[in-house]
């Protein structure tokens, strides 16, 4: 490493054109925010209810380890979604820790309503980039949706909550291929611009997204709007999770939304796989020296809960092999090893 301590801890691994090639990859002296959506994501696609209280820990589990957004559950129609229609009962159980963002996803005025009354942080609304998607998940167009959300918007300003917005298929709709950037970024300007959102998540729902597409459109979107929140939610489906969010970060970014153990998808999105695993995100990050806020400890702890919930292996390769630190004992006969090794010297 050539580059002194000072100017690595605080240069930033994007923009920069001239820096020394040992600095490139270095996250040193970056704060990135993690967040969780296992409980939500995750869980909305397992076909197993997991009991409330098991629920309740896992959330108190997430914001212990210290995640900035923990995105709770989700109030939609318990006939779309089943398998959270306890999401009241899980927002009144929880512990809340200072600091932690607790949002929850919000379809419709009706989930405003049940949002509102569970007292979330901040309403996390939901639409597609996609026409063929929008009406497939949500049953409406695009349109319909946004005057919805128009007024899920102003309900939840009038509660002093704040807004963001999950886009989905910001990357690539599994119905009609690529989104144009000028589609996405339109519709990334009604919500911070017309509706007063704080920030847009932009969705890889089904794991569309490649690391160039990824630098594009962050940079774009920085350029427009540097001061509004970036939040990017990657799906692991075809194995580029994790190279989507250091590219992501080199191009400015710095917050993601992941699941415990790797779980999720989407019940409308055909061959969709799990979110970015969290464990896995954080464990790369804090390898390169950035800063997460989270003790991965307790956030791998648990990830290993999940499989008695919901009855199979969860995806986290952190789950299955460990840290990288995590050394394991020599062979037994190790010493026997040396010595005949040394023996063929003497
Ligand atoms: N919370 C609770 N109940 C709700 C609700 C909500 N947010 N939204 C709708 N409902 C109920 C209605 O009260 C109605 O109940 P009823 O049949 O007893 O009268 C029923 O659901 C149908 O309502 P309707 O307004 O016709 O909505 P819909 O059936 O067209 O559903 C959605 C639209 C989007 C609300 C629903 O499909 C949904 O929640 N989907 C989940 C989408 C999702 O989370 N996808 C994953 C995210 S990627
Ligand atoms: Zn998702």
């Amino acid at each position: 490493m050539s580059a002194s301590p000072s100017s690595s801890a605080s240069s930033s691994i994007t923009g920069a054109a001239a820096r020394a090639p040992s600095d490139v990859w270095t996250g040193a002296g970056r704060r990135v925010f993690m967040q969780d959506v296992g409980t939500r994501d995750g869980l909305q696609s397992e076909t197993t209810f997991v009991p409330t209280a098991d629920k309740i820990a896992l959330v108190d589990a997430l914001s212990q380890a210290g995640l900035a957004k923990v995105e709770v559950t989700a109030f939609v129609s318990p006939k779309a979604i089943p398998v959270l229609a306890d999401a009241s009962e899980v927002m009144a159980g929880i512990t809340r820790q200072p600091g932690v963002i607790y949002t929850v996803l919000v379809p419709n005025v009706r989930g405003a309503e049940r949002a509102i009354e569970a007292r979330a942080d901040e309403l996390n609304l939901v639409m597609s980039a996609s026409e063929s998607h929008n009406l497939s998940n949500l049953r409406m167009t695009r349109e319909q949706s946004f005057a919805g959300l128009a007024e899920v918007a102003a309900m939840a300003h009038q509660a002093g909550i704040a807004v963001n917005v999950s886009l989905s298929c910001s990357f690539g709709c599994p119905m009609e291929g690529d989104v144009p950037f000028e589609t996405v970024l339109g519709w990334c300007g009604h919500f911070l611009e017309d509706l007063g959102a704080r920030g847009v998540t932009l969705c890889d729902t089904t794991g569309m997204a490649y690391p160039t597409q990824v630098v594009a459109l962050v940079r774009a979107y920085r350029e427009r709007w540097p001061e509004a929140q970036l939040t990017l939610h990657f799906h692991n489906t075809r194995g580029m999770g994790l190279v989507n969010v250091i590219a992501a970060i080199d191009a400015g970014a710095d917050r993601f939304d992941a699941s415990l153990g790797g779980i999720g998808g989407c019940p409308y999105a055909p061959g969709a796989t799990g979110n970015v695993c969290t464990e896995e995100i954080v464990h790369a990050l804090q390898c390169m020296g950035c800063d997460t806020g989270v003790d991965l400890e307790r956030l791998i702890a648990a990830a290993k809960r999940l499989p008695p919930l919901i009855g199979h292996p969860v995806p986290s390769q952190i789950v299955s092999a460990g840290r990288r630190l995590d050394l394991h004992p020599r062979p037994r006969d190790f010493d026997a090893i040396r010595e005949r090794a040394l023996a063929r010297d003497a």
